[in-house]
């Protein structure tokens, strides 16, 4: 018998864990912003740029987490080429445990902004080993990728021969849903142990993302899976534990996901003394970050013509039906 945080372990990332393979953007199971449209890293490169011109003669590095293909690095990289001065001094980074996606993030990083200056690193250790002064971890859709256990008023869901049932939930889950004030919930494992790993690898970072989810606790569960552009919920009501029978058999075959609970994630990063720069709707963040600006410089360099080839896309960043307010924008600094 296994928890469902176990299983979800596997199912994401075990030997044919489901995100070892390439799985994001039209012929895949879903979008994110990254994949929408360049802007969203262009966006971001903007935004990190005003931070870096206050960071004269540190050693430098902006670090992706669950980058996939690699785009939000290279177009972060593409803007910042283009737009900063010191480009050259900064040292950019993908953390990826998974073998599989390096050859696809080099070839990504290298179409894009012309480099190989790309270091790809399989775990915190070896970002710690380079001595940054400030680190800058950028990252999209990665907290709800974060396997988790589902808490039902002091039970857990546990998996055996394919059937779902809940037994008691462990101390330290029950002592997180206390915390928290949860009685109907997803509860997101390994968090504490990761923002320790990215607050050891340097004095002083920042820590920048963007998820799907919210503030609030809702007390009831979302936990879903995506393939090929539909969505199927793993409980038949998000307040009660009858489940869809068939969401299991999907195992390794398609992502499985859930709403951040942000203010978890929050609580975590001001336990290890972080601040918090902002927490806002993914309209309000990129509008706030310079969006607009980034559509000045797109303009001067390349032409109303071929800026409103991407209105389309940018509008789908922003829209409140669409990615605009499903999704939160949020960052930290140490
Ligand atoms: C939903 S995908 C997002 C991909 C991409 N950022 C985008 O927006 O298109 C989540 C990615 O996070 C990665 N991931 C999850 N947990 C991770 C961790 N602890 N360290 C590094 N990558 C992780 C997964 O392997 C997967 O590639």
């Amino acid at each position: 018998m296994q928890s469902f945080g176990e299983f979800m372990q596997k199912w994401l990332y075990g030997e044919s864990g489901y995100y070892r393979n390439l799985h994001i953007g039209k012929e895949g199971d879903f979008y994110t912003s990254v994949s929408v449209s360049e802007f969203f890293g262009y966006t971001l490169g903007y935004y990190l740029q005003e931070q870096l011109n206050s960071l004269q003669n540190q050693k430098i590095a902006i670090v992706e987490i669950g980058a996939e293909r690699g785009n939000l690095i290279s177009d972060i990289a593409f803007f910042l080429k283009e737009n900063f001065l010191n480009f050259h001094k900064i040292d950019f980074l993908i953390l990826e445990p998974l073998k599989s996606l390096h050859n696809i993030q080099n070839q990504t990083f290298l179409q894009k902004i012309d480099s190989k200056n790309l270091l790809i690193v399989e775990d915190f250790q070896s970002i710690k080993s380079l001595h940054y002064d400030f680190i800058f971890y950028c990252s999209n859709e990665l907290l709800d990728a974060f396997p988790c256990e589902l808490y039902y008023q002091g039970q857990i869901a546990f998996i055996e021969d394919n059937i779902l049932s809940f037994k008691k939930a462990p101390k330290p889950i029950e002592q997180i849903a206390q915390k928290f004030h949860l009685q109907i919930s997803e509860i997101p494992l390994y968090i504490e142990e990761f923002i320790k790993n990215c607050n050891d690898c340097a004095k002083h970072w920042m820590f920048l993302t963007f998820d799907y989810g919210s503030l609030e606790t809702r007390n009831e569960f979302s936990l879903r899976l995506f393939e090929k552009h539909s969505t199927k919920n793993l409980f038949i009501s998000p307040k009660s534990t009858e489940y869809d029978k068939s969401f299991l058999e999907s195992f390794n075959k398609c992502d499985i996901t859930y709403d951040v609970n942000f203010t978890i994630w929050n609580n975590y990063f001001e336990t290890i003394g972080a601040k918090k720069l902002f927490c806002h709707r993914q309209n309000r963040a990129l509008v706030d970050m310079g969006l607009d600006k980034v559509g000045e410089w797109y303009i001067a360099k390349y032409g109303l013509q071929s800026f409103m080839k991407h209105s389309a896309k940018i509008r789908t960043l922003l829209e409140p039906g669409l990615l605009g307010e499903r999704f939160l924008g949020m960052a930290f600094v140490k």
